[in-house]
């Protein structure tokens, strides 16, 4: 049966304003900006207001997405928020992103907690609707605000992280499905490795108690030289898989936009791939990790640079929390 297409129509993103410099963390904890840069490539991460919340992130990267595909929030048949630091544990964030931008009440919106994996994730499940016919516009918006669940206390992850919110409006192309947009997607699961990732406290397992926020349960706890082995054999091979589901070969990719965790993650995983390095989107210098909204931002980042030329082939490709792995490969249309 043939399909329309799923093309991305706009993108935006929104960084707050607030600069957190290695310098600054190395007055925090007992690290320098030597270990930070030489382990993990960033040298600073955006900070989010105290009163601003994940969904006041993604609501100005939805307007910005929005406005460059031309459509008003009146236009929207779906509103998905990949993320895992969602306003409260509910309602969902994408709830509120549809108040704040007066979307309709007749539209679907919910959340995807598919850690940092959840763009590729929100872009998939988009692309169904699309495709099937029964949806014309579906806004993605990607938004964190990790800094709220990081341990100030912990040298080994509270320099990883940062906050900021991604989106793109996703909608029915020209043609046929496989010529243009969504080309194809793989999406994987082992949760066997979810302890290596997570936030032990608040949820029905263990809810939050002041001995649990004392001993910062509360907050994100990671193994993090063991999910960097699982990223680094996980990523060519999803990258593999999801290019040749495309009918691809590496050559073919213009454009690689990874979850920006470490530069050395991306850097290995390209290396594995052929794929040269002026070809891979890195902007985890400037932001850490944003999670959800790494991909998200990379790609307005490329897209605002005028990069992007009707017909690159782009492969998106991430690992998160669960543990997920998601690739997805777009020709932009
Ligand atoms: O979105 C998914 C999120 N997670 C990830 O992507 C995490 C993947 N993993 C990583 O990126 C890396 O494992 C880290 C950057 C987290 C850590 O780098 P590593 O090269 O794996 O270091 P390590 O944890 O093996 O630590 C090496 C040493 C240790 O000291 P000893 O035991 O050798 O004396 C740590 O205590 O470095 C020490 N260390 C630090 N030193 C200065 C750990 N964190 C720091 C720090 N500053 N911030």
């Amino acid at each position: 049966m043939s399909c329309r297409p799923a093309i991305i129509t706009g993108v935006g993103s929104y960084l707050p304003d607030r600069i957190l410099t290695n310098e600054d963390l190395s007055e925090i904890v007992d690290t320098n900006d030597e270990w930070i840069v030489s382990h993990t490539g960033i040298s600073e991460r955006r900070i989010a207001a105290e009163d601003q919340a994940s969904s006041d992130l993604g609501l100005i990267a939805a307007q910005r997405a929005l406005d460059d595909a031309g459509l008003q929030p009146s236009d929207l048949d779906m509103i998905l928020t990949p993320t895992v630091t969602s306003d409260q544990v509910f309602p969902s964030t994408a709830c509120m992103i549809q108040d704040k931008l007066g979307a309709p009440n007749t539209i679907a919106a919910f959340d995807l907690v598919s850690g940092c994996t959840g763009f590729v994730m929100g872009l998939s499940v988009a692309a169904q609707f699309i495709e099937s016919g029964s949806m014309n516009n579906i806004l993605v918006v990607s938004a964190e605000k990790l800094t709220s669940v990081t341990d100030w206390t912990d040298r080994s992850t509270c320099i990883l992280f940062g906050d900021g919110a991604g989106a793109a409006v996703m909608s029915a192309g020209e043609g046929e499905r496989g010529e243009t947009g969504l080309l194809a997607y793989a999406l994987e699961t082992y949760g066997e490795h979810g302890r290596l990732l997570r936030i032990p406290a608040g949820g029905s397992r263990q809810p939050i108690t002041p001995e649990l926020v004392a001993s910062h349960d509360h907050c994100i706890r990671m193994e993090g030289p063991e999910l960097f082995k699982l990223a680094v054999r996980g990523i060519p091979e999803i990258a593999k898989t999801v290019i040749s589901k495309a009918g691809l070969t590496s050559e073919d990719i213009d454009w690689v936009i990874m979850h920006q965790a470490n530069l050395r993650i991306i850097e290995a995983a390209a290396k594995r791939l052929h794929i040269p390095e002026d070809r891979v989107i890195i902007n985890v210098d400037k932001y850490g990790n944003t999670s959800a909204a790494s991909m998200a931002i990379a790609l307005d980042e490329v897209y605002s640079e005028g990069k992007l030329k009707s017909g690159d082939n782009l492969l998106l490709v991430g690992f998160g929390a669960g543990f997920t792995l998601g690739g997805a490969v777009i020709r932009w249309a």
